[in-house]
């Protein structure tokens, strides 16, 4: 039998199982089931997958809020485009928007308290990654992602789009300032 030729018994499905072969398949199905199960234990066991609520939202829900926010604790504006550094009270709900190519409002935390981050997309898939931490979440445009973040060090984060979103993907980055 050559590789260019078709094969003179076609329906490969009736062949006898080699015991190699049928060694591999047993070793995959057991890899696999060993990495399922793994997927629900680094819920318990691992500390760097988040557990977010997801809600339905549109466009206009969403923005509606975060201009709420960003017109009640808005602190100074930032960079030519003067962006809005915004301020909320610890324990709040702080809204992040994302859209082609741009993460909306700049936010400023304070350390050790807990906030509940929103997060949607006006467009198209956009990924949350806050640097340098290993955080990624995915940002879904219809979706609402709530996560509870309790910064514990100080200092000035970027949050890197980690979703290819078209032609300005690499200039899409935000600010998250920690106090
Ligand atoms: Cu947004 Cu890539």
């Amino acid at each position: 039998m050559s590789a260019i030729l078709p094969p003179a018994e076609r329906l490969w499905w009736k062949h006898p199982l080699d015991r190699v072969e049928g060694t591999w398949i047993v070793i995959a199905l057991v890899w696999c089931l060993m990495m399922f199960v793994m997927m629900v234990g680094w819920h318990v066991y691992g500390r760097q997958n988040l557990s977010p609520e997801t809600y339905r939202t549109n466009p206009e829900q969403f923005s509606a809020k975060a201009q709420a926010m960003v017109d009640k604790y808005t602190v100074r504006t930032e960079t030519a485009d003067k962006i809005p550094v915004v301020h909320p009270p610890a324990g709040s709900d702080v809204y992040l928007v994302a859209r082609l190519w741009a993460w909306w409002p700049i936010i400023e935390l304070e350390k050790d308290k807990t906030y509940r981050l929103h997060l949607t997309s006006m467009d198209y898939n956009h990924g949350f990654s806050l640097q340098p931490t290993n955080i990624n979440i995915q940002v879904v445009p219809g979706f609402e992602h709530v996560v509870k973040v309790t910064p514990n060090q100080s200092g000035q984060f970027s949050v890197v789009c980690n979703e290819y979103c078209g032609i300005n993907h690499h200039t899409m980055v935000g600010r998250i300032y920690v106090k």
